[in-house]
């Protein structure tokens, strides 16, 4: 089956990849002719574990190829999917749909066969709706369908998740549809990964409400890990304890400092927005998002405390561990260690910072800091070390080698990957995330 595939982001291009790799005939379409060039090159955009050697291999193979050319792209597809952004709107809040929009005008007025349009990218409820009304409006004389197939991706993970799904969710309003989405699916079909077959709207909703409950899970247990340290309790045990009853389940109860990402802190925006056109509050959203924004900063005052607090803190230096909103990526989007280096510079503190994939995009993005070459190089002359994101680097450093080079041997693991008693042994004044 050709499959196409347009736009070659982070959805589209993990999608595409597998999509080959199931052996499907796949070309993936972009409007960025260097990102096309680089793809030729075997250059990926973005950093994602395996994709490069998955996009190599199928290649290779004759499955998988890409170009600028929208109309030759889509040419025979039977599925053409839509994976394009759909960023928050500067001002609003409301997901941006105009690139949605506009490649479902550009495919209605190319569309050479009859094929189903799926929307792969997150929108809000009721785009499908519209992109139906925009392919008709194209006055395409072939038969077409419009279906939400929304990605649940974790980065860093993409791959593994698309290949072993927990489920596939189909939002369908018409038989061709589902025929040619089960057509797309059918290596999962084999593999009996559970697919749920809905209406279009509530495929649409399905994805904002599995993201805005995760974000949710993670709000509460950050929550929870504050109330640990005021009454002398341990979140890491609170969260065995209440993740191992079915109902609730152990995943995504980790306490941090805070979810940032593409999709958690967009797409919760985004469903507040739809809530309110429809007069439909979902108000525990809406605290997770105001919980959630200000923790990050809280998050910049614990390391400023670790200092001795705001009157000490003026000319300190501290060494930020992670900048990625999580480890395995290269994604700065709202991580919280931009508001955190923010903080700290508030404070007159001074920042060296070092991450294993997300320096070269965190420079613009956190003016002031300096990016070392390597986690000791932050280290060295630091009166707090502070851990922001939990990359494998940062769980077995040479406790011995960081005492000799910071000036203090203070560590604020906001990730809780070091046992406390193992660090306080090492000699160093240690706090974590609800664990005092
Ligand atoms: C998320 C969803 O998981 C995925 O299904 C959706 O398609 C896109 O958004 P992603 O943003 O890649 O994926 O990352 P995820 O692993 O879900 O983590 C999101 C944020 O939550 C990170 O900042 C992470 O550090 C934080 N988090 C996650 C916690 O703080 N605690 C947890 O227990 C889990």
């Amino acid at each position: 089956m050709k499959i196409a595939m347009v736009g070659s982001g982070y959805v589209g291009l993990v999608s595409g990849a597998c999509f080959a790799d199931f052996g499907h005939d796949v070309v993936c379409i972009d409007k960025d002719q260097s990102k096309i060039d680089r793809l030729h090159d075997g250059v990926m955009p973005i950093y994602e574990p395996g994709l490069a050697e998955l996009v190599g291999t199928n290649v290779k193979a004759g499955r998988l190829s890409f170009t600028t050319d929208l109309a030759e792209g889509i040419k025979d597809a039977q599925a053409i999917f839509i994976a394009v952004g759909t960023p928050s709107r500067r001002g609003d809040g409301h997901a941006d749909l105009s690139f949605v929009y506009a490649v479902a005008k550009e495919v209605g007025e190319s569309l050479s066969n009859d094929a189903v349009v799926v929307t792969k990218s997150t929108v809000p409820v009721g785009t499908g709706d519209e992109v139906e009304r925009i392919l008709q409006d194209s006055g395409t004389s072939h038969k077409f369908a419009v279906v939400s197939n929304p990605e649940f991706l974790r980065e860093g993970a993409a791959i593994g998740d698309f290949k072993r799904p927990d489920r596939i969710v189909i939002g369908a309003e018409s038989e061709f549809g589902r025929e040619i989405m089960r057509e797309v699916y059918r290596p999962l079909f084999l593999n009996e990964s559970p697919i749920l077959f809905t209406s279009r709207r509530s495929a649409e909703l399905i994805k904002y409400a599995a993201n805005a409950f995760l974000a949710t899970k993670i709000t509460f247990i950050n929550e929870m890990a504050d109330l640990c340290e005021k009454v002398g309790a341990d979140v890491q045990d609170v969260s065995r304890g209440i993740g191992s009853d079915n109902r609730i389940g152990s995943k995504f109860l980790h306490a941090g400092p805070g979810y940032g990402g593409s999709c958690f802190p967009k797409d919760t925006l985004a469903l507040l927005k739809t809530a309110e056109d429809y007069e439909s509050p979902v108000r525990i959203v809406e605290a997770v998002v105001k919980t959630n924004d200000t923790r990050k900063r809280a998050m910049g005052r614990k390391v400023v405390d670790a200092l001795g607090g705001p009157d000490h803190a003026r000319g300190k230096k501290v060494a930020l561990l992670g900048l990625t909103f999580k480890p395995n990526t290269d994604d700065m989007r709202d991580s919280p260690a931009i508001a955190i280096a923010q903080t700290l510079q508030d404070a007159g503190v001074t920042v060296d910072a070092f991450d294993p994939e997300g320096m070269e995009i965190a420079r613009p993005l956190m003016p002031g800091v300096n990016m070392k070459d390597d986690p000791y190089a932050a280290i060295e002359g630091a009166d707090a070390i502070a851990i922001v994101t939990e990359w494998d680097a940062f769980r077995a450093l040479d406790l011995k080698r960081v005492r000799e080079l910071a000036k203090a041997p203070v560590l604020v693991d906001l990730r809780n990957i070091y046992q406390p008693s193992d660090v306080r042994a090492a000699g160093f004044e240690y706090s974590s995330i609800g664990r005092e």
